[in-house]
């Protein structure tokens, strides 16, 4: 683990902060203090019970027992999954992220298996396949630019196996950007008098503040993804046969959801009808 992230205090910006717009961010933005406040902005408990047994059901359904999470952060998936009886890898790019990720699994009786990787050269330290991937929490938005998105899902592609699944999710960024920002506080920030909420959104950033009962606030500086731009780019690097559910939920109206999970397979499927997500007009700079 890099030493210089773990003794970093404070989230650095610089001066002109709507102007970082840069993938390697994640590793600073992710200081100490709010790692430690990473539980209280997701509530384990209220997450739990609002997400239910959605991801246990998506990965029995693949059939998939070995899953590798590539944005373990504190924890929150891979210690349901083992719990739920799933062999569990748990990769971060952010060593205080898995460091805590680790405490937390040893205090609910788990040691987690840790490995420390950017999914832009993950294949660098996982040398193991996997039935599943899972890339959640709206984790992928932190990548900035397309090279690197193409980059990290090419690797995912890469340590699954040949039948594999990943399962990534991410923002309703197109409602953010389309019609403004509204919440239902219902999922993943479940945390009580939590704000987290847009300080600034255009089609290359989406500035998020989050506001904690102390006073104290943080920052994270993402890439607004179009739903239609993510699952594009999963097709175009190999993944097929995508569905994409909002808020858990297989049937929704477009600007309703305040996340999606997209389920993309790895399996070669013959004949597959992309007409219907391929017709949606990227407005995301994707060709
Ligand atoms: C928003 S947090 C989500 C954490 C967790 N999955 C959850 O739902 O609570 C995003 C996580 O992705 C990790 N991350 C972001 N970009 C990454 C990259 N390029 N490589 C590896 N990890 C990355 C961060 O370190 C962080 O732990």
């Amino acid at each position: 683990m890099q030493a210089t992230e773990l003794a970093k205090i404070n989230q650095e910006y610089g001066k002109a902060p709507l102007q970082v717009r840069d993938t390697g961010q994640y590793r600073a933005e992710y200081v100490k203090s709010f790692v430690e406040k990473w539980d209280e902005l997701i509530d384990w408990d209220r997450r739990a019970e609002t997400e239910g047994d959605f991801f246990i059901r998506q990965l029995h359904r693949q059939g998939a027992t070995r899953v590798l999470d590539v944005a373990t952060g504190t924890g929150f998936h891979s210690v349901r999954l083992l719990e739920a009886g799933f062999e569990v890898t748990s990769a971060d790019g952010n060593a205080n992220m898995l460091a805590r990720a680790f405490d937390n699994a040893r205090s609910r009786g788990r040691i987690l298996r840790t490995i420390h990787a950017d999914w832009r050269w993950l294949t660098r330290h996982v040398h193991e396949k996997y039935d599943a991937i899972i890339c959640l929490g709206n984790s992928f938005t932190h990548l900035f630019s397309e090279r690197d998105r193409r980059r990290a899902l090419a690797e995912f592609y890469a340590v699954l196996r040949h039948d594999g699944v990943l399962i990534l999710d991410q923002r309703n960024y197109d409602n953010i950007l389309d019609n403004g920002f509204t919440t239902k506080h219902t999922y993943y920030y479940c945390g009580r008098d939590i704000r987290a909420e847009p300080e600034h959104v255009d089609e290359g950033l989406a500035r998020f503040r989050y506001t904690f009962p102390d006073g104290s606030t943080f920052h994270l500086n993402m890439f607004p993804l179009r739903r239609a731009y993510t699952t594009k780019l999963a097709r175009q690097v190999g993944f097929q046969g995508i569905e994409t559910y909002g808020d858990f939920k297989e049937t929704f109206r477009e600007e309703e959801p305040d996340f999606f999970v997209h389920v993309a397979q790895k399996r070669f499927i013959a004949e597959e009808d992309n007409d219907a997500e391929g017709a949606v007009k990227d407005a995301n700079g994707g060709e």
